[in-house]
């Protein structure tokens, strides 16, 4: 491939991975990354001095800073990650998700509608095209069947609500001002390097600890899981800009709820690491208050992508889950950082007032 990248979020979990796929296929990259607290320094330590990486500070809210970096790159493709993304943080406080997922959407979208109207673009070889990433959260809780893209939004929590509101706003500019662009709702993810704030990792990390393992409410709620590769694959199908639609849902195959991906999380570390009292982790299983407004179960109908690209999830979960296991228990390091910096392994998202 080749041409020049310019990626939101690309210090974060999923955009980290996208970055050096980026770089495999040849792509120059712009990284515009406000390092917040779930973007971990040692990440992309390996490509810092990729000569076709380059990696600018800077908050999506920042519009000047951002659309000089921006301006200056004069990219061909864009992908948006940068998001406020976990659900009990947006409980907890909505406000910097609105900014970081609305406000800096709406910069974003400006910036490149100045940058299309410009004849620098128009005279560039690879077509302009911007995807941009969002989540299954916008269509709500199913009921009766997965989510197709025809379906209606209907966000609930603090967090998926602001991010329906950017994937409006890139419709809007399709629609008025035809900005090429693409938005992608995607299902969990797990994978290496994902924050220790999400269910997977948090359960790795509090086993490896010694410390309950804390499922909400019954932990009956169903999740559709995709391995993070998966998912950068499909979303290097989509980079180029050639697909028909304009909105694609990226899933795995399997949904599971919460207690069996926590159940199937011990038994790979029964028997990668087991414990010294010789206990199975599962006993470390611990039923706490269920999550303010918890949506039942996410689940999605990939069938779009797959006709448009012949994308397909490759990485089960069973196999993934152990990829996932066998990397936290190899990087110490990485995770060792984030709870030396003061990270606990505690309950996020119970500190809201409910209003009755
Ligand atoms: O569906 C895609 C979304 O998946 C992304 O858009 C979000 O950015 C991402 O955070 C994730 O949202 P979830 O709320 O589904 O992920 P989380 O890992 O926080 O929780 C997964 C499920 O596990 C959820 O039902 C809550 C439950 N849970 C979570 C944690 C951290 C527990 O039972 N115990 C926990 O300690």
């Amino acid at each position: 491939m080749g041409g020049r990248v310019f990626i939101t979020g690309g210090s974060g979990f999923i955009g980290s991975h996208f970055v050096r796929a980026c770089l495999n296929q040849g792509f120059q990259v712009l990284n515009f990354d406000a390092l917040t607290y779930s973007a971990v320094p040692g990440t992309l330590l390996d490509i810092e001095h990729n000569p076709n990486y380059m990696m600018i500070k800077g908050h999506v809210e920042d519009r000047a800073k951002l659309e000089f970096a921006f301006q200056n790159f004069e990219p061909d493709k864009v992908v948006h990650f940068a998001a406020e993304s976990h659900v009990d943080h947006s409980i907890d406080n909505p406000i910097p998700f609105l900014e970081t997922n609305i406000t800096g959407t709406l910069y974003l979208l400006e910036i490149m509608r100045d940058y299309l109207s410009t004849k620098k673009q128009g005279a560039r070889d690879t077509p302009f095209h911007y995807l941009h990433i969002s989540t299954d959260e916008v269509y709500g809780s199913v009921t009766d069947h997965p989510f197709k893209e025809e379906d209606p939004y209907a966000p609930t929590s603090p967090y998926a609500a602001t991010k329906a509101a950017g994937d409006h706003l890139v419709q809007s500019y399709i629609k008025t001002y035809n900005m090429p662009a693409t938005i992608v709702n995607c299902t969990n993810n797990y994978g290496p390097n994902q924050f220790p704030e999400k269910l997977i990792p948090h359960m790795i990390l509090c086993a490896l600890h010694e410390q309950p393992l804390p499922i909400y409410g019954d932990g009956l709620q169903e999740r559709n899981w995709l391995f993070v590769q998966d998912h950068i694959e499909a979303l290097l199908t989509l980079l180029p800009g050639q697909h028909t639609n304009n909105q694609y849902n990226i899933g795995g195959r399997t949904t599971a709820t919460n207690l069996e991906i926590v159940t199937t999380v011990a038994q790979i570390l029964d028997q990668l690491q087991p414990r010294r009292n010789k206990q199975p982790y599962k006993s470390l299983i611990h039923h706490v208050a269920d999550r303010l407004g918890h949506d039942q179960k996410y689940d999605l109908i990939s069938d779009r992508i797959q006709r448009s690209t012949n994308w397909q999830q490759k990485t089960s979960l069973e196999a993934g889950l152990k990829i996932t296991c066998q990397w936290y228990l190899q990087n110490q390091k990485w995770w060792q950082d984030i709870l030396d910096q003061g990270y606990e392994l505690g309950r996020l998202g119970d500190k809201s007032a409910k209003c009755a």
